[in-house]
Parts: C-alpha cells; structure tokens; sequence
C-alpha cells in the first residue's frame, strides 16, 4: 500500500525559492498591472500597520519591491525599510527599484521569512504583501516576526480571503490539478494561494504568535485587464504556484492547460474588458 509522504517544509521553500527565482523577471514585469490591482489596498495596508515618518519597517516577502516603494515614501528619508525574501533574484528587482526612485532608505535581504536572520534588528513597523499563504509554517513566521518587532509595534499582513470570494483563484488552481492528473486540493493546505483565506484563521495564527489588538477586514480587488489572455499572461510569467503544478506536465499538455484555463476564465469577460474578481484579506495586530 502507498503512503502520503509527510509534509516537507524545508523542500516546500526550496522549490518556491528556485520558483520565483525563475518568476522574478515576471512578476517584475508585470508591476504596473499589480500596481492598477493592488494599490488600495497596499494603502490600506500600510495604514493598517501604523507606518509613520521616521520608522524601521520591515517588509516581509517583499517580492519585486512594489510595496516596499510605498513604505520608504511613507517613513520618508530618516526612516528605513529592510525587504526580505527568499529568492534573492526577485529581491535584485526591489533594489533596482529603490534605486530607481531614489531611495536610499531601502535595504534587501533575502531571508527565508521563517527564519528570520538573528543580525535584523528591530522594527517599529511591518508588512507582508501577498507572500504569508505561501509560507508552509505561517505561525512559525508569525512567532519569528513578532520577536523582531518593538513592543507596541503594528503588523498588517495581505492574503487572499476565503475560496469563495476568489472564483478567479480557484478556476486556475481547478483547471491546473485536472490537467496535471493531481485531485482537487484542500484551500487551507499549508503554502497554498487561499490556505490562510478562511474567516478567523489568520487572526487566531496572530494571537497564537503573540499579537494584541488583531483585527482584519476584507476588500474587493478585481483584477482588470483587457483580456483574459492578458490574465493568462500575468499567470504564465509570474506566478509560480501555477507553474509548480504545470511543471509535471510536458510542453504540448502544459499548453493544452494553459488553453483550458484561458477559455474558463472567459466567464469573467465583461463589455468594458476582463474583470477577474478577487477578494484580499487584511489583518493587522501589535506586538
Ligand atoms: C506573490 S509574491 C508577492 C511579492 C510582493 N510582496 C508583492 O506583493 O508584489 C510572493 C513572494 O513571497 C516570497 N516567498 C515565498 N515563500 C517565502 C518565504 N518562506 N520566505 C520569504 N519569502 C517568501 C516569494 O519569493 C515571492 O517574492
């Protein structure tokens, strides 16, 4: 009889390093569409962790660095902002891009987020956009994040919220696994796109970890775009745990997937141009 193989954390974070190693050209192509998608709510975020002139923020999983240009606006020149991710060659595209905007108060390092480097320092503020859900071992970040923050200090985390608010989701995931021969996945599976989308459940991880005053609130985010041949675009170039699932597949089944996926994505097709709707969770505590 087969046996499930037991959940590897530390295999998990390595193929998700050498995923958006390959994805960070992407993802950094693509700014300018997550801008459009994202920018209420990162506002949102930032005020929701209490950034303020002068502050130590960190930004965790910090990606290519689009949050991280918010945050140094934000704390403004006698600040600085640390982003941290695991691949260090997305985090090359946040530098160029702090450097870019001329900031010079923005430092990287990659860092596996759940295990947080022991020379960071403390923070009096900090985030994490869209990168939480993927972590395997969330409430191990949780308890490594609030050991670096300052009492008092805010924490706002963005996720997607629950499965049903993010048809957009959970379409691509569905077709992707029935392409790949893999059965449908459970949503709260630990490092998935929706694992902490559940009500409550980022905010109990938050308490356990030790934050006080938790509180989070949900924000619709469509995703609009020409086309959903655009959406697809954004997929194929960034994001990696699509292309993790696809990876199995050889190059004419993986195209016969992306094929599937555009065509069910049609339904979001509106007279004005393609509206894939999304729901974010914000959830926000004190150290
Ligand atoms: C969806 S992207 C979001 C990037 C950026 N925050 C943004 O919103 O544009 C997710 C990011 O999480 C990072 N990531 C995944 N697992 C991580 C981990 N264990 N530690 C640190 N970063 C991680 C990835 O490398 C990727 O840059």
């Amino acid at each position: 009889m087969e046996h499930a193989r037991p959940f590897d954390a530390n295999a998990f974070k390595e193929a998700q390093r050498r995923q958006w190693d390959a994805a960070a050209q992407g993802w950094n192509d693509y700014t300018p569409a997550l801008r459009a998608w994202l920018s209420q709510a990162t506002a949102a975020m930032v005020e929701m962790a209490g950034v303020r002139a002068g502050q130590r923020v960190l930004d965790l999983a910090a990606g290519a660095g689009d949050q991280t240009l918010a945050l140094a606006g934000k704390v403004g020149p006698s600040g600085e902002v640390v982003a941290t991710d695991i691949s260090e060659r997305i985090l090359a595209y946040a530098r160029a891009r702090a450097e870019g905007a001329g900031f010079a108060n923005v430092h990287t390092r990659a860092a596996d987020g759940e295990a947080l480097p022991g020379d960071l320092g403390h923070f009096d503020a900090a985030v994490c956009r869209l990168g939480l859900m993927l972590f395997p071992q969330p409430l191990q970040a949780l308890r490594g994040l609030h050991a670096v923050l300052r009492p008092g200090a805010g924490f706002c985390a963005m996720v997607f919220s629950r499965p049903e608010a993010n048809p957009c989701v959970t379409t691509v995931m569905a077709t992707a696994l029935r392409h790949a021969g893999l059965p449908p996945r459970d949503p709260a599976q630990p490092g998935g796109l929706l694992s902490l989308g559940a009500p409550g459940r980022l905010d109990a991880l938050m308490r356990e970890a030790g934050f006080s005053q938790v509180a989070s609130t949900t924000l619709a985010a469509p995703f609009e775009l020409p086309s959903a041949a655009h959406y697809v675009g954004f997929l194929r170039a960034s994001a990696s745990p699509i292309q993790l699932i696809l990876s199995r597949l050889n190059a004419a089944a993986a195209e016969a997937a992306w094929a599937d996926i555009e065509a069910q994505l049609h339904r979001f097709d509106t007279p004005r141009g393609w509206s894939g709707p999304n729901e974010l969770l914000l959830a926000a505590g004190r150290a």
